[in-house]
């Protein structure tokens, strides 16, 4: 079990080996999240800090146990699979709350578990009362789905103190969602700014944390307009690929039922000309039959 002490020294150097829980992350994400942690470390001292989408804790451990920390809200209503932006469905077998309290415990002392408040919950059906005190720090990382992350960010505004920051994680996945968040702050007159860190986090500063954020973050971050067009080519790309299957079967189909279309109207075409066919050599017999009557009658009129 790492001492808070030591769990310090490596989020100070942003050393991800103190990430001691599964977390679904890149190793680049790992250090963009650490280098957060100590923006809000070193900016707003004593932090509450607010996560939506927790899976087994991963991201929650290094503000667990960070003495800076003074409480952690997790938000995850624990499906057992969830749906993303490029259009699949990921599974979460054995996704619950329970569960990761066990393995938190396992690496942490009772002292920082008692900081975790748990709602099994989507964040925007909480009422902002539910919560003892307003969060400083908020990290989005629950269904990956613009829908979802914008929603996400709604619900979480209510639990934030208007000075705060807000991280989502998968940022190449739900840019639209970022940018929608970005128009409700003008749109609401906050003051914010985005920065993209390597390799999927965004993050945006509210309030007095925009120039924050802009000053410490953006020299570690990733050129915005390069990184939204390259997301978006990627995300496309990718459901492309994953799709191609289905839209192959369905081209098939639509090729199958163009042949048997076309079978049909030929073989329609052939009954059209046998019909008119028929009803000429009718017409001819019956004009025939008709002289043939007129004679029959001539002669025995006569
Ligand atoms: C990618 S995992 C989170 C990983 C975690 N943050 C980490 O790095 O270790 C996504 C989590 O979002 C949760 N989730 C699903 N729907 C949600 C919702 N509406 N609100 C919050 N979390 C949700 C899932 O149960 C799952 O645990």
């Amino acid at each position: 079990m790492l001492t808070a002490d030591q769990a310090l020294g490596m989020i100070e150097t942003l050393d991800i080996a103190v990430f001691r829980v599964e977390t679904h992350s890149t190793p680049g994400d790992r250090a963009s999240f650490l280098r957060v942690q100590n923006l809000a470390r070193s900016v707003l001292g004593r932090y509450v800090y607010l996560e939506v989408g927790s899976h087994l804790g991963g991201s929650l451990f290094p503000h667990l146990i960070d003495p800076a920390c003074g409480a952690v809200l997790s938000f995850d209503p624990r499906p057992t699979a969830l749906p993303d932006e490029r259009g699949e469905f990921i599974p979460y077998p054995e996704n619950s709350t329970a569960r990761m309290i066990a393995v938190l415990g396992e690496q942490l002392p009772a002292s920082a578990m008692t900081k975790l408040t748990t709602f099994d919950s989507d964040v925007s059906a909480v009422l902002p009362e539910a919560a003892s005190s307003k969060a400083t720090l908020a990290f989005i990382d629950g269904v990956h789905t613009n829908q979802a992350c914008f929603s996400d960010f709604v619900g979480v505004l209510k639990f934030m103190e208007t000075d705060c920051i807000v991280c989502f994680h998968d940022a190449n996945l739900i840019a639209d969602a970022i940018i929608n968040a970005e128009r409700l702050l003008d749109h609401l007159g906050i003051a914010h700014e985005t920065v993209f860190l390597p390799d999927t986090v965004a993050v945006i500063g509210l309030g007095a944390h925009a120039s924050t954020v802009r000053d410490r973050l953006h020299p570690h971050s990733l050129e915005r307009a390069a990184y939204l067009e390259h997301s978006q080519r990627k995300l496309w790309s990718h459901i492309a690929k994953v799709h191609s299957p289905e839209l192959r079967a369905e081209i098939d189909r639509l090729r199958s039922e163009t042949s048997r279309l076309a079978e049909k109207v030929a073989r329609m075409r052939a009954e059209r000309r046998l019909g008119a066919r028929v009803s000429r050599i009718a017409r001819r017999l019956f004009a025939s039959l008709g002289k043939r009557a007129d004679r029959i009658r001539r002669r025995l009129a006569r």
